[in-house]
């Protein structure tokens, strides 16, 4: 790879770009195309981030037989996954954004296709490369979970001119829910420090948010609980309808010895344990670079161990989050049998 790892991406919206900024900056990536459904986006992402001789396209399939690439990104919507058996198609190795799909059948193919073709693939749960992150991870071995409580709590998603509100964010059928696409962060964490989740619950409220952005059709609150393979019960939570304040990132983790609390997206952790003084471990603030970073390095160097989170773990995540699903669908509990 003489000249860098060429990157082809595959939506240039709003996390595509910050993939692309952080990229832009790494001396071992070129990013030489760019495809996105609305052209204009890939033309200004290649003109603002491409490498001389970038292009823009409007099809992935025809990005990924007309360019010569050596690392693919997908930074699509969860309806609108697919194309990543383009790359496997033509042996890419592929960064998708999460959640990885919508569609459990798809998410399946896909990493049945990536697992024949042992292909490298990197999932961006960005919290599984942070320092406090990894710390916690540690500890549990010795002193493992017992309760897990967190998720995502903010306002009514009203647009605004400073922070506009993407029209699929809102709609059910298009990013399945916030629980499904922001508090999916929280789940993957959660199975990343605690293990595989067995069982769901949940329950939902819907019809308090009024007015705000059009075509709004998803939950305004949902909570859900989990069972951990090794016993462990959580409580997960999602909420875009609180305009109080007082909401925000979380996720605790209680123990018999030790309780570990992340909080804010920047996931700030405090470790308190028995008969010591408290451990404070600050977030990163540059957490999109360091995974990025891990995966050029995995490209470059064929060597996948730096990878903290691949598809096939991603597909687990997404079985939770779309049991939660079913379950709110139902109002039965739904036990996960991941394949
Ligand atoms: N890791 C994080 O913290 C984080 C933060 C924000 C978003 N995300 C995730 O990133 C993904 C993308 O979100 P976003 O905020 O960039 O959305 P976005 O709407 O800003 O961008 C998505 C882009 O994909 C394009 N697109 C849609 N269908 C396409 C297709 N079939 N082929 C090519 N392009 C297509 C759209 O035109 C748009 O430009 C979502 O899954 C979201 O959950 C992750």
């Amino acid at each position: 790879m003489a000249g860098g790892v060429r990157v082809g991406f595959v939506g240039c919206g709003g996390m595509g770009t910050a993939h692309m900024k952080s990229l832009v900056k790494n001396p071992k990536a070129v990013l030489t195309a760019f495809c996105d459904v609305n052209l204009e986006k890939a033309e200004a992402a290649a003109k603002n981030y491409g490498s001389e001789d970038a292009q823009a396209f409007d099809s992935a399939e025809e990005m990924f037989k007309s360019t010569k690439l050596d690392a693919a990104y997908f930074c699509l919507p969860p309806f609108a996954h697919g194309a990543e058996m383009e790359a496997v198609k033509h042996g890419i190795p592929f960064f998708v954004e999460k959640p990885i799909n919508l569609y459990l059948d798809q998410a399946r193919r896909i990493a049945r296709a990536v697992e024949r073709k042992k292909l490298l693939t990197s999932v961006g749960y960005m919290n599984r490369y942070r320092r406090g992150v990894q710390m916690v991870r540690e500890i549990l071995k010795e002193d493992p979970p017992i309760l897990v409580l967190g998720g995502w709590i903010g306002k009514s998603p009203s647009p605004t001119p400073s922070a506009p509100i993407v029209f699929w964010w809102v709609r059910k059928e298009k990013s399945g829910g916030q629980f499904h696409e922001q508090v999916t962060h929280t789940v993957d964490l959660a199975r990343f420090l605690c293990g595989e989740v067995v069982e769901v619950q949940a329950f939902y409220a819907k019809g308090f948010n009024r007015d705000v952005t059009p075509g709004y059709n998803i939950e305004d609150a949902a909570v859900v609980n989990l069972k951990f393979a090794g016993g462990a019960i959580g409580n997960l939570w999602a909420s875009c309808s609180s305009n109080g304040g007082g909401g925000g990132v979380s996720l605790k983790v209680y123990c018999l010895k030790t309780t570990a609390l992340f909080t804010g997206w920047k996931h700030d952790l405090r470790i308190l344990r028995e008969g010591q003084e408290p451990t404070e471990v600050p977030g990163e603030d540059d957490i999109f670079a360091v995974e990025d970073e891990a995966f050029i390095d995995a490209v470059l160097n064929d060597d996948p161990s730096r990878i903290l989170c691949p598809y096939s773990e991603g597909l687990k995540t997404l079985e939770v989050t779309l049991a939660a699903n079913r379950s709110m669908e139902t109002g039965r509990p739904v036990k996960i049998r991941h394949r």
